[in-house]
């Protein structure tokens, strides 16, 4: 047993809007963010908008095949430059009509020749980081920042070998559900097991075995492994003949708000943690099913998960925030079992480790 002991977060780390600012600023603006799922992209010229926290940015596809993300903002006078989805040949701004090539150079201005020293080819878009792993778009407002591969080791081939089927695979259906808490209380929540047999009964009885349950660090991804239920107690059927890992649950957690899981059945779903204020979080689960189609074992799941483990959370990470205002609360110590496993916290010390990994970056 260590004989150190390491403590939750104050709950002013929760609740002061300068933390929630700093925090965007330090994690969520140097740290990889999903974007959107590539099949949102189709042919050259597609655009979607997206935001992480209040940065407004939109990835288009080139006619090279490549995805590019930029700010969304003009390089005039900052409109915006464009809203929800379409398709451009030419980016041009609402405001003053100046037009940007989808690679984001600016094409030219209305009355530019008028200007003496006006150079065209000096003004461009913000470009922001983008890699593209598997069908999914990440992308990083830290032009510097280390490669996914580097901070997720191992993820792109565990993810393609759980799910071998993955290349195929489109979004079948987004829920996304409010939470009035701070991101890290629902972060926190979905990394440690801990509350799980005493709240999740579907989950611990249909879906993996509590006992083997456990979740490691890798890079900084936490590693969600666990045997699955005895197969005749699964929700549904499987083939579990089809492949390595068609029995298997997996999850891995991606710093600080993404999630892949893998279900028995290679049943792929994601969840994404939105932070909207200091005190209120978007959690978006994500469904995916081959070319995006329907599939009435995807609706079932996604329903199941919505009625038990998501609400099951809610009411949790709820109670926690009004909590964490208490005058009365005094931060406890983690339980972290030397062993790890299912009743140990030693997941959350590494979030915590994360987080001041972030907050004292340069
Ligand atoms: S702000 Fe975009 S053209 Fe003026
Ligand atoms: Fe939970």
């Amino acid at each position: 047993m260590s004989k150190q002991l390491h403590y939750a977060l104050d709950g002013q780390s929760y609740t002061d809007p300068a933390v929630y600012e700093l925090e965007k600023s330090k994690v969520f603006y140097r740290t990889w963010q999903f974007a959107m799922h590539e099949s949102a992209l189709s042919a050259a010229g597609d655009f979607k908008v997206f935001s992480v926290c209040d940065q407004s940015m939109f990835c288009i596809k080139n006619a090279d095949g490549s995805i590019r993300t930029f700010h969304n903002v003009c390089m005039h006078r900052a409109h915006q430059l464009v809203a929800g989805t379409g398709n451009r040949k030419v980016l041009t701004c609402p405001y003053h009509a100046w037009s940007y090539e989808l690679d984001g150079h600016l094409r030219r201005a209305p009355n530019q020749d008028k200007v003496a020293g006006f150079d065209a080819s000096k003004i461009g878009l913000s470009e922001v980081r983008t890699e593209v792993m598997l069908g999914f778009v990440f992308v990083n407002l830290d032009y510097q920042a280390a490669p996914m591969a580097d901070w997720y080791p191992e993820l792109e081939a565990e993810l393609g070998a759980f799910v071998p089927q993955i290349r195929e695979l489109a979004p079948m259906r987004w829920v996304s559900v409010d939470e009035a808490c701070n991101w890290k209380v629902t972060v926190e929540n979905y990394s440690e097991c801990y509350h799980c047999r005493l709240n999740h009964k579907t989950f611990v009885e249909g879906v993996v075995d509590p006992n083997t349950y456990n979740i490691l660090p890798q890079g900084h991804c936490l590693r969600h492994t666990t045997r699955a239920v005895n197969l005749d107690r699964l929700s549904y059927k499987i083939d579990a003949q089809a492949n390595p890992f068609a029995t298997s649950y997996s999850a891995w957690f991606l710093w600080p708000s993404f999630s892949f899981q893998v279900y028995p059945g290679n049943v792929l779903n994601t969840y994404q943690w939105l932070p909207k204020a200091v005190d209120q979080t978007k959690a978006v689960r994500g469904w995916y099913s081959l070319g995006g189609e329907d599939s009435t074992l995807l609706n079932v799941l996604a329903e199941q998960d919505l009625e038990t483990t998501v609400a099951e959370d809610v009411a949790l990470v709820e109670s926690v925030q009004r909590g964490l205002r208490s005058l009365g609360y005094r931060p406890g110590p983690l339980i972290l079992d030397v062993d790890t496993g299912v009743n140990s916290e030693h997941s959350i010390k590494a979030l915590h480790d994360w987080r001041t990994e972030d907050l004292e970056r340069a």
